[in-house]
């Protein structure tokens, strides 16, 4: 596998100069008013969860990759920032020829992720697994923590370390180096999706075989490995807790659909039933959905699978509170607990809303408090009592799932809200208020689209 590694150590990131940002970020807002049912079709994108990974994976090959039915969001093209950095060639369209990226990395020649591209995502220690496999080595700043939690990646570099990698750290950057990983028995003592991701990764090119339990299921995990499989790699049990793979020497180019993006589509689902809409959810994947459409109509929302790919979901009546507890796949998603808040504040009753993955994401109880939400927080549970006449107000985005929070319940407010910082949301929801608008939203943007360069991420 060529891979050229940099001449000397000199060329590579040693102290990391801190530069405070002189340039003022031009935040992003949205002017939403509220009150009006969002009634027609909405179409779902590509997941950018699945993106990510299968993104990284081109560096396992010195073929040419073709991903499609990519989302036009901004990871995508930090993403796409990172790889070059490295030396990849990275081409990405959105025109009417598919949202599509071209990738190739047969020149790959500094397999290092700089700390100003990781800092805005920290989904680039994604690339740390395939870097390591294809290079032999990889030096990867340190993600840092983010608005919901600590992030470590302590079990990605546990099993790097236990394929036979060894790791330094210094100046804020990680040093993995391996001849050549080897196969070895893996047993993750937390699930972990971008962990299960980038150890699948570096699994596929390794000596012999990994069998790595108690992994992530998620289906963007799936995904990955489909796309692995079409690559050449050889992997059984991808959407188990149980992934076994066995090594091979080379993987060739491939060109793969991205799945649609099941948080995008329970997103817009949520988004039907409170505002007492009839909405129709297309390009989506109902058999990811289970656990969302169920705490729907448990709330009292109508959701009929109307096709292999579209939801339909109506609430004419009332909406009931109902209790929800997340958890990993195919549990009830995190990335949904946010979205389902805001709907507990239109439910009769009370919700109580338990958050088991992540220490700090409940960011958006304030926001909502403010706008009138009648919210309670205790420990990893937040008691919603509803229901509450929400009104509008200027409010503040923090993370990519508490600006959907805030996006929904702007929808049902009384008068126009004004949300601050939605470059959170521009993260992994693509043209979110043109597809709002399409559906009746009064919803606008002021600032310049994409202009702003956040320095906090998720
Ligand atoms: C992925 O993050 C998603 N991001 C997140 O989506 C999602 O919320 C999360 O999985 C859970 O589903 C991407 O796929 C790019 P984890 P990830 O590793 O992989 C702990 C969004 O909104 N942990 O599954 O970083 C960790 O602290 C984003 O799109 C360790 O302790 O999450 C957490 O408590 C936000 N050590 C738990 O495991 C590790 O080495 C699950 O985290 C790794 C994780």
């Amino acid at each position: 596998m060529t891979c050229a590694i940099p001449p000397d150590e000199a060329s590579l990131p040693r102290a990391v100069t801190l530069r405070v940002q002189e340039k003022t970020i031009d935040m992003d807002k949205f002017v939403i008013r509220g009150g009006n049912p969002l009634v027609g079709s909405i179409r779902v994108s590509g997941a950018k969860n699945s993106a990510l990974p299968c993104m990284a994976a081109a560096i396992l090959t010195e073929d040419e990759v073709i991903l499609e039915n990519i989302p036009q969001v901004r990871d995508i093209e930090t993403e796409q920032k990172l790889l070059m950095s490295m030396g990849a060639q990275v081409e990405l369209g959105y025109g009417r020829a598919q949202h599509r990226t071209t990738i190739s990395c047969r020149h790959l020649s500094d397999p290092v992720a700089r700390y100003e591209i990781v800092k805005t995502m920290r989904a680039s220690s994604l690339v740390l697994g395939p870097l390591v496999a294809r290079c032999g080595m990889a030096r990867v700043a340190m993600p840092g923590g983010c608005a919901i939690g600590g992030r470590p990646i302590d079990l990605h570099l546990k099993g790097l370390e236990k394929m036979g990698a060894t790791i330094t750290q210094e100046h804020g950057y990680l040093e993995a180096r391996a001849e050549r990983l080897r196969g070895t028995h893996l047993f993750f003592d937390k699930i972990t999706v971008t962990g299960t991701e980038d150890l699948l990764m570096a699994a596929v090119l390794a000596d012999g075989e990994t069998v790595m339990e108690n992994c992530a299921r998620e289906p963007e995990v799936t995904d990955l490995a489909a796309m692995l499989v079409s690559m050449g790699a050889q992997i059984e049990g991808a959407g188990t807790p149980t992934i076994r793979v066995q090594g091979v020497s080379k993987l060739h180019g491939t060109r793969h659909r991205i799945n649609p993006d099941r948080i995008e589509a329970g997103t817009f689902l949520v988004a039907g039933a409170i505002t007492r809409g009839d909405l129709i959810v297309t390009n989506c994947e109902p058999a990811h959905l289970g656990a969302i459409m169920e705490k729907l109509r448990e709330s009292g929302a109508r959701v009929d699978v109307q096709s292999e790919d579209s939801i339909r979901v109506r609430a004419e009546e009332k909406l009931s509170a109902t209790d929800i507890s997340t958890r990993e796949y195919p549990g009830f998603p995190t990335d949904m607990q946010a979205q389902f808040m805001a709907l507990s504040t239109q439910a009769q009753g009370v919700s109580r809303i338990t958050e088991n993955i992540f220490e700090n994401r409940f960011m958006h109880v304030q926001e909502l408090v403010r706008m009138g939400a009648n919210i309670a927080v205790d420990g990893r549970t937040a008691t919603v009592q509803g229901a509450s006449q929400l009104s509008a107000a200027a409010v503040m985005c923090s993370d990519l799932r508490a600006s959907a929070s805030l996006v929904l319940a702007a929808l049902v407010a009384e008068g126009e809200s004004i949300l601050d910082r939605v470059y959170h949301m521009d993260r992994g929801y693509e043209r979110i208020e043109e597809k709002l608008r399409g559906v009746g939203a009064q919803i606008r943007r002021m600032g310049n689209v994409f202009g702003s360069r956040a320095t906090s991420e998720e």
